[in-house]
């Protein structure tokens, strides 16, 4: 029988539709394979990874796009749900739009006021279907960033510092002088005709005056006296100094103080702090705005927030927080926030902001004390 001619073929024929079978399950096994393994990779991958259709809409997302958003994504536009701002520009940037004209390579952006991330998204077609869909993924480098800027300010901090320990003094000596001048000749007849000039020569000196303080104060490099003091106490003490004015202008400053323990601080230096804090909250505010001074603490900080109900700080201005001279005031001198940032360093403690059009916070975590 084995000879049989047609015997053999039926074997032929069988061992063929065998190995065909095979071959199929394999590949099946295969392709389920590799659809788990591709789920696996897509779900346990370290970042965040988004897929939407074409009119982008989130088909599918990982566990770590959900926690980094906090937001249910599914079956909403991604453009519309995840408002992302251009870091340079400020400007909202849409991926959508964005990949029509090319793949988005590393672009940098800012999510919620405060989240920086980078993103990459390309188009895909899938094989077996017509409809293409677009991958974005993400990458958050805000905690990277933040050490960024730390550093970047904490350089600045240090060339003001020579800078202004060089030159401070000696700027100050003349000036000193030609005032002593000044008041003199206003206390004679022969200038009277030019005594309004005077005291406005006067009063300008007394201005220059008063900006090398402050940019001196950014030069201490010496051990600072600590005492133990309590933020509540230097807010009840200081408030009441900037209220009057803030009144005046229809404006309010709200104390939402909670009982919290002493730090080690030097407290001239926490008032002006404190009070540089409040004076650009109540300047960022139109008529009717509020500035809201908050205290608490945990085990390792006690936190002094100061939250106004601004425009909030324009991006170039955070691009380079903390820089002498910075200002976008007609009347400022932009040395408040570099001031603030210099005691900061000095108390061990850490100044942060959070800001969007809705407002600013600045936070100044003092360490508690061991
Ligand atoms: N709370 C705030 N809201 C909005 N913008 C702010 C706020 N605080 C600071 N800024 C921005 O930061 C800039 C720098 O602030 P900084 O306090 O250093 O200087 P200034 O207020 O301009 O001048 P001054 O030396 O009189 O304080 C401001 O000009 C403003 O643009
Ligand atoms: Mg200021």
């Amino acid at each position: 029988m084995l000879d049989n001619p047609k015997f053999q073929d039926n074997l032929l024929y069988e061992n063929i539709e065998l190995k065909r079978q095979l071959d199929e399950a394999n590949s099946i096994i295969k392709a389920i394979r590799s659809n788990e393994l591709n789920s696996l990779v897509f779900e346990k991958v370290a970042s965040p990874l988004i897929v939407c259709d074409q009119i982008g809409k989130v088909v599918k997302k990982n566990l770590t796009a959900s926690m980094l958003f906090r937001k249910d994504l599914n079956d909403g536009i991604f453009d519309t749900i995840i408002p992302l701002y251009n870091k340079v520009t400020g400007e909202r940037f849409l991926v959508q739009e964005a990949i029509k004209k090319e793949p988005v390579c590393n672009q940098e952006v800012v999510f919620d006021g405060d989240v920086h991330l980078i993103v990459n998204a390309s188009y895909l077609q899938g094989e077996q279907t017509n409809s293409g869909f677009f991958l974005i993924s993400i990458v958050d480098i805000t905690e990277n960033y933040r050490y960024r800027e730390e550093i970047r300010r904490l350089d600045r901090l240090n060339l003001v510092g020579e800078m202004a320990a060089g030159i401070g003094h000696e700027v100050r000596n003349p000036m000193t002088t030609v005032r002593g001048y000044l008041q003199i000749f206003q206390g004679k007849d022969q200038f009277s005709e030019y005594k309004e000039s005077i005291s406005i020569m006067i009063e300008e000196l007394d201005r220059a005056n008063s900006i090398i303080t402050e940019f001196l104060s950014l030069a201490k490099t010496k051990e600072l006296t600590k005492q133990e003091i309590n933020f509540n106490e230097i807010i009840n003490k200081i408030i009441p100094l900037v209220e009057v004015d803030a009144l005046r202008q229809g404006l309010e400053i709200r104390l939402e103080l909670q009982d919290v323990p002493n730090i080690l601080g030097d407290e001239k230096e926490i008032r002006q702090c404190i009070l540089n804090l409040v004076k650009n909250g109540l300047e960022a505010m139109l008529k009717g705005g509020a500035v809201t001074v908050k205290t608490y603490s945990n085990d390792s900080w006690v936190i002094l927030e100061i939250k106004d109900q601004g425009c909030g700080i324009p991006v170039e201005v955070q691009n380079s927080m903390g820089k002498p001279f910075l200002t976008t005031k007609e009347q400022g001198t932009g040395l408040g926030l570099s001031v603030c940032f210099s005691i900061a360093k000095r108390h061990g403690a850490v100044l942060d902001f959070k800001t969007d059009q809705r407002g600013t916070s600045f936070y100044l975590k003092c360490p508690t004390i061991a």
